[in-house]
């Protein structure tokens, strides 16, 4: 899958000499350069048709493991050819993190917005959410813990020298954004029904990650914050099997819900850095 090298970027003042290296000089895009991994379906897909669509500039990079197959992505790229760039990363392979980080690299020279929406909930054979002890393996939550709390943080570690490149520059941000999507069962405190053993603490896992990268960033003074996002119960794959018992009017389209978790992510400022937000911009407790 090849990128493209886009036309509209404009100059400005680089932090570093290492900066986008478009035609040798150093430009910015006008509107940012942001990246969706897990874009194939669902709410990834959902950020990369908003980020494209509400908005009239900046770039996005939409990664999934399957380019080929991810029919709904290729259409948008039909349509938004100039703007959007298609990668293929697994995030359970590290070497295609790193490929996917050069590539980026090479063509653009930084990011301003990172948004981790890959998860996994379920999978016949290999995870089903757990409703009693007794049904918790060893196998289940590794894979649950592989995709939902180490994937998203090797991504940010191979894409930060590009999100400290980017900070806000060519946004209307201060600074670049991570935002990795978490769920309310991940909450410790807010743990009130049990079971999902391993969605459940691989989200927890997720949640203590990403403040602690966000600690380290404010540390370091890296133009970088790092969030997490709970959705709400959005209709999608992920959920579909366990829609049954959700309340008349809380399953959320994904359009609804990447609408607020947009507004969430274009509002944020250095004080939220390490924050956890639900889709109403209600602080989740750890
Ligand atoms: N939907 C909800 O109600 C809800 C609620 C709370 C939190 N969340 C969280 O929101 C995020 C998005 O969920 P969703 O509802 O959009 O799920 P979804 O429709 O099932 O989509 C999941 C995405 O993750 C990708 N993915 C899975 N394994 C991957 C891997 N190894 N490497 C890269 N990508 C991988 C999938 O790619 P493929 O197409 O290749 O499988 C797909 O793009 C998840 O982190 C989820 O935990 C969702």
């Amino acid at each position: 899958m090849n990128l493209f090298i886009p036309r509209t970027f404009m100059a400005l003042p680089l932090r570093s000499s290492r900066g986008a290296s478009f035609c040798g000089f150093a430009l910015k895009c006008e509107g940012g350069v942001s990246m969706v991994q897990g874009a194939s379906r669902g709410i990834g897909l959902q950020f990369v048709t908003q980020l494209l669509g509400k908005k009239d500039k900046g770039h996005v990079i939409a990664t999934c493991r399957n380019p080929n197959g991810a029919t709904s992505l290729l259409d948008l790229k039909k349509k938004f050819d100039e703007r959007l760039s298609v990668l293929q990363l697994d995030v359970t392979n590290e070497n295609t993190i790193e490929a996917s980080a050069n590539s980026i690299r090479e063509r653009y020279g930084y990011l301003n917005l990172l948004i981790n929406a890959s998860g996994v909930l379920s999978k016949p054979e290999v995870l089903q959410p757990e409703t009693t002890l007794s049904k918790v393996q060893k196998s289940s939550l590794l894979f649950a813990y592989e995709i939902n709390a180490v994937g998203p943080i090797l991504v940010t570690k191979h894409m930060w020298p590009l999100l400290k490149l980017g900070g806000g520059s060519g946004t209307e941000r201060d600074v670049a954004v991570v935002a990795n999507l978490s769920a309310r069962v991940g909450s410790i405190g807010d743990n009130q029904l049990g079971g999902w053993y391993s969605y459940r603490s691989s989200k927890t896992a997720l949640n203590q990650l990403t403040k602690t990268v966000a600690v380290e960033f404010a540390r370091r003074k890296d133009p970088i914050i790092c969030i997490l996002l709970h959705p709400g119960t959005v209709d999608t794959d992920l959920s579909r099997p366990f829609q049954r018992n959700v309340p008349e009017g809380k399953l959320f389209t994904k359009e609804f819900s990447v609408e607020k978790l947009l507004s969430i992510i274009d509002r944020v400022k250095s004080n939220d850095n390490g924050k956890f937000f639900a889709w109403d911009g209600q602080e989740i407790p750890w």
